[in-house]
């Protein structure tokens, strides 16, 4: 079964049970400066998991376009991508465990046809503040009699501690900042038998091996987290007024199911792309190890970094930008490794991942030559930076580790190009060295994650909050003073400033810019109201509500008023959070500035933003 089949169907079933289809968040998080990349399906959604009422309804359905870059020194094996779907549905307060879980288990074994006996579930075991979660337990045993299995714990069912059956964006509830929802949850394992066990991998390997043993037999692909808990300011987990259920299915993983082949690489949305490969390599896939590898590497990222480009991501040595270089660079060493000259597959693979991709991402079509132009530059580029790198290696009397480290990290190069090189000059590399190095880097940029993490990922500090509004009037005051057809191109708010990027050819006057910070100020200082109001998509645009350019919204919004319904000065699709008046946004002796204004290419501006004391 191929993977448009699974999306459409799991799409199509979720529906049949009320759930609204909303589209695939963008994959760079929007007001979200603590995350590089959307990488869950519910992320864009906590202000309705933490109870602010959704325009679609309690029930909604979607495949959310993920990166987790955090992934990509994993990429190789048969498993991990750092890119992928997540088809998700949710509850937002209305079903929980006696739905939900019924409903996956019908979807896997009658929708796409996974045979019952290869499924096998997990559940929290419980602590101290939470308890074992003995109803799905039931529920379970239940859906498994009813097909004839005896699912017993411990043998089909399976409990553990919070490392492992407790989700939230930050993991298990210690690390959990204050205001963070999360809950218990259930995954679906899929057994690929005990042939597929790779013995010298696991930890377990004198155990009888279980589903979260990491053997290589049992993949998960599916996870139901019922998100009714919410960490508190003092440290304790309490009940969220509402119950939710936010469901996550690895798409590449359950059509690998439904393959019977744990290898994603080999379904639909890969093999065209893996067969490209093999063939301007003239080598076969699944023969050696390394080659293999290679593949998977330039496959995977390549089709990230499309997917990437298409949100709107371009090439630099900043954040998202960065890391688009690095899957560029990384995808152009691995296709040097498996000596590739040509570079034609660059094209070939950007026509079938646009081809996979054009019914549900359609943007993708118009993106095709930006995708090409960019990846062909930026091999011109890389070109550059690997001839530098390799005068390093020549100056160097020897190639250590801790050399193969500092190449791998400056320039891309991977371990294993490095040891072709040394062993051209007939040396060895001390890999433990090497892998020293590497875990010391690694676990410095783990902390810095860590520690950017906990800036709170949905950030509804005062702060932000009032930032959001002003937002929307620095853009009404944009489109009254400068130019009415300013249009936002994309927008970054932190609790220090607010970003705007609009389309516009010219700088601010000096006249304009105090023309618009005045007309701001006078907004501020008139305490217009500011109302949400939930519409059809149809009726919002009419009205003139503002939205994002190039965004996909589902088709019905949430639009702020700012003033009255009937007259205000701003409307715009948006999700919030914002202030109930204007007046909230600045205290006594602030005002709103304008900070910085810059060209960003292509005709786009970059405003910076923010409120300042003036006395
Ligand atoms: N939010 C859950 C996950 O990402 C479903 O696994």
């Amino acid at each position: 079964m191929n993977a448009s089949v699974i999306r459409s169907r799991y799409l199509a079933f979720f529906r049949e049970r009320g759930h609204k289809e909303i589209p695939s968040a963008p994959l760079v998080p929007e007001n979200d400066p603590t995350t590089l990349f959307t990488s869950s399906g519910m992320q864009p959604l906590v202000p309705y998991l933490l109870g602010q009422p959704h325009p679609l309804g309690k029930r909604l359905v979607n495949s959310q376009k993920c990166v987790r870059f955090q992934d990509i020194d994993e990429v190789g094996d048969n498993r991990h991508t750092t890119f992928f779907e997540m088809l998700g549905n949710w509850s937002l307060g209305d079903y929980f465990k006696r739905d939900q879980l019924p409903w996956i288990f019908t979807f896997l074994t009658q929708e796409i046809g996974l045979d019952p006996r290869r499924l096998y579930v997990t559940v929290f075991e419980g602590d101290a503040s939470v308890s074992k979660d003995t109803e799905s337990i039931a529920i379970w045993k239940e859906l498994f009699a009813s097909v004839g299995i005896d699912a017993k714990e411990g043998e089909r069912i399976f409990a553990y501690p919070a490392k492992k059956n407790w989700w939230s964006r930050a993991g298990e509830p210690q690390y959990m900042p204050p205001g963070e929802p999360g809950g218990p949850d259930s995954e679906v394992f899929f057994d690929f038998g005990e042939h597929r066990r790779l013995h010298e991998q696991s930890l377990w390997n004198d155990q009888p091996c279980h589903p979260n043993c990491d053997c290589g037999r049992f993949m998960e692909i599916g996870n139901s987290v019922f998100m009714q808990y919410q960490k508190k300011a003092d440290g304790s987990i309490q009940e969220l007024p509402q119950k939710n259920v936010d469901f996550g299915g690895g798409l590449e993983r359950i059509a690998a199911a439904a393959n019977d082949n744990p290898d994603v690489f080999l379904i639909d949305l890969f093999s065209p792309m893996i067969s490209i490969l093999e063939q301007c390599s003239r080598t076969s896939y699944g023969q050696n190890q390394e080659p293999t590898k290679s593949m998977r590497i330039i496959a995977d990222h390549l089709r990230a970094l499309i997917m990437m480009i298409v949100d709107g991501v371009l090439p630099s040595n900043k954040h998202q930008g960065y890391a688009l270089r690095r899957l560029i660079r990384r995808s152009l060493l691995h296709a040097k490794i498996l000596r590739i000259a040509d570079m034609t597959y660059l094209s070939e693979i950007t026509e079938q991942v646009v081809d996979a991709y054009r019914d549900p991402y359609p943007s993708i079509v118009e993106c095709r030559q930006t995708i090409i132009d960019t990846l062909h530059e930026e091999s011109t580029r890389f070109a550059k930076t690997l001839e530098r790198g390799m005068k390093e290696i020549e100056s160097a009397d020897v190639i250590d580790g801790k050399l193969a480290f500092h190449l791998y990290e400056s320039f891309g190069f991977p371990w294993e190009m490095t040891v072709e090189i040394a062993s051209n000059r007939g040396q060895t590399i001390d890999r433990k060295q090497f892998e020293d190095e590497f875990r010391k880097h690694q676990e410095l940029s783990r902390t810095a994650s860590a520690g950017m993490f906990k800036g709170g990922l949905v950030d509804h500090s005062e702060e932000t909050t009032r930032l959001h509004t002003a937002h929307h009037l620095f853009l009404a005051a944009l489109q009254k003073i400068v130019d009415p057809s300013i249009r936002q191109r994309g927008s970054n708010i932190t609790a220090e400033r607010l970003r705007i990027d609009v389309n516009l050819q010219r700088p601010l006057t000096e006249e304009d810019r105090h023309r618009v910070e005045e007309l701001v100020n006078k907004k501020i200082r008139e305490g217009l109201p500011v109302i949400r109001v939930d519409m059809e998509k149809k009726e919002a645009e009419k009205i003139g509500a503002q939205m994002e350019f190039g965004k996909k919204y589902p088709d019905r919004v949430s639009v702020y008023f700012i003033g009255s319904q009937d007259n205000f000065f701003s409307a715009e699709f948006c999700g919030g959070p914002h202030v109930n008046n204007t007046s909230e946004i600045a205290n006594e002796g602030q005002v709103f500035k304008i900070f910085k204004e810059e060209a960003i290419g292509h005709g786009v501006r970059r405003f910076k933003a923010g409120i300042v004391s003036v006395v």
